[in-house]
């Protein structure tokens, strides 16, 4: 077995093959037991105290009680809370000061649900105690993966190369298919087919990572045709509290042709899969279908009990445990998104810094931006100079202001309005330094969130920029940016997530 002692499960990326094989056939191992009526009374239980902080900020059924209920079977205790009420959440407490107090109280471990998407990885990076990820926003939901895959290690003979699986439902607004097909895409041969309406379709940087990990991904006309070529099929909620501006009855209309009903599965060998909860309005698997020989998704809840007590159990088995600094690690203050521009030393007259000694001009701006972040930054207010302009036929704008040395929140609050703007500091009329903020573009990632203060970080994937907290790609939209600038400052970055 793998040592999973206190690690931190964020991303199913992180697990290997033999990792996941490792904890299936453990979670193999639990469901032996628990057939022989040895639920409790296994040699798999903690010797010593463990108990685990339970923090779901958004909703959850089974994430939450199939963790809880693991701990339990596993003679540890838990404590939590399930949705931000009744919490400091609603008291614009942070990820960070949360995580912290779960620390300071003791907790071996935590598993935290949250909103935004790479709101674990952040956690993680606070926490001296492990974290695991319960789902963040629409970005991961790695537990609920290493169950579904435990479900297909069952039923497909231990094993999951040469697997064909088929999709449906909502491919865009869900973690589970993401992390699912992540998981699979470590094994050969795997291929993906699905069906479902363009909204609600396979989002692009999803199959095109699947595809460089060598996983077929087809897309289909029909549930049927999907359904023929497949032993299981795995169906998903439409997300429709991600969706703006989508009714629930448009997104009934857009299900229509892709529900499961007994017409879709009829004379199909297939198990039908599903991480639950099924929406009972969008009916997106007919009741009549429960009846079914293909229903497969109570037992795959079970399966994830189970999983759960196998995971739990690797990482809180051993002696002893983590005491508490109090301290946060420096690196958390920082990130590495500053990409350095070279600094041309003549500057031509009448340029932007002209009338300011000592300040800050944010150059190459949309238009009409300027005036935003100078309002966002408060700058009339405060009583600091400030110039927001627009470039004369360019679509440009600058703000020049004798603001020094902007804080970061201010700093994201700008790339916010402005993405990849040039931020040139200015000391006795010239510019010291100057650099383009990079802050990651995917709207829900937590580096957004600003004031939870997650310092931007990426990390060079084989010349990919990627977001250290949602992963996401990074495209940098500064066409100023020289190549060299650019290969530097990617050379500069770490080749992987970890370490921080
Ligand atoms: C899923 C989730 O929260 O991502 N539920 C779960 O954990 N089993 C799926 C969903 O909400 O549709």
């Amino acid at each position: 077995m793998v040592n999973f002692k206190n690690r931190d499960v964020i991303s199913i990326t992180d697990f290997s093959p033999e990792e996941i094989l490792d904890l299936c056939g453990l979670g193999k191992v639990m469901y032996d037991l628990e057939k022989s009526g040895r639920r409790y009374n296994s040699e798999y239980k903690f010797t010593v105290k463990r108990k685990l902080a339970s923090f779901f900020c958004e909703s959850s059924t089974r994430t939450r009680l199939g963790t809880n209920a693991a701990m339990y079977e596993l003679n540890g205790v838990f404590d939590g809370f399930s949705g931000a009420e009744g919490t400091s959440l609603t008291k614009n407490e942070t990820i960070r000061d949360t995580i912290m107090m779960a620390n300071a109280l003791h907790y071996d471990a935590i598993i935290m649900r949250h909103s935004k998407d790479g709101a674990l990885q952040w956690a993680a990076d606070v926490s001296q105690t492990p974290v695991i990820n319960g789902g963040d926003g629409i970005n991961e939901h790695p537990t609920q993966a290493l169950l579904d895959m435990l479900t297909l290690y069952m039923y497909n003979n231990n094993k999951f190369d040469g697997l064909t699986i088929g999709f449906g439902g909502d491919l865009s607004h869900g973690r589970t298919i993401r992390s699912l097909s992540l998981a699979l895409s470590h094994f050969d041969d795997i291929t993906i087919r699905w069906a479902a309406e363009d909204f609600l379709g396979m989002p692009k940087d999803l199959s095109d990572l699947l595809q460089s990990r060598s996983v077929k991904v087809e897309r289909l006309e029909t549930v049927r045709e999907v359904m023929s070529g497949v032993k299981f099929y795995y169906m998903t909620r439409p997300q429709t509290e991600r969706m703006k501006d989508v009714s629930q009855e448009q997104v009934i209309e857009m299900m229509k042709k892709y529900r499961v009903d007994l017409s879709q599965v009829d004379g199909f060998d297939v198990r039908l899969m599903h991480p639950l909860p099924v929406n009972s309005k969008i009916a997106e698997i007919d009741y009549r279908v429960y009846f079914s020989p293909v229903q497969s998704f109570f037992k795959q809840a079970e399966f994830g009990l189970l999983l759960r007590k196998a995971l739990l159990y690797e990482i809180l088995k051993h002696d002893g445990y983590i005491q508490f600094s109090g301290k946060l690690d420096p690196k958390l203050e920082f990130g590495n998104n500053k990409l350095k521009r070279e600094i041309k030393t003549r500057i031509k007259e009448g340029m932007f810094i002209d009338n300011i000694l000592y300040g800050t001009c944010l150059d190459h701006l949309p238009s009409a931006s300027a005036q935003g972040i100078a309002d966002g930054w408060n700058l009339k207010d405060r009583g600091y100079f400030f110039v927001p302009a627009n470039i004369p036929k360019t679509n440009k704008s600058f703000l020049k202001t004798d603001l020094i040395d902007p804080t970061e929140r201010e700093l994201k609050s700008a790339a916010i309005k402005a993405p990849d703007p040039t931020v040139n500091y200015i000391k006795d009329g010239k510019v010291i330094s100057k650099f383009v903020y990079l802050l990651c573009k995917n709207d829900n990632c937590i580096t957004r969130a600003v004031n939870e203060d997650v310092p931007p970080k990426f990390y060079n994937d084989d010349g990919t920029i990627r977001c250290r907290y949602c992963r996401r790609p990074y495209t940098l939209k500064n066409q100023k940016v020289s190549e060299t600038e650019l290969k530097s400052f990617v050379q500069s970055l770490p080749k992987s997530v970890n370490p921080l």
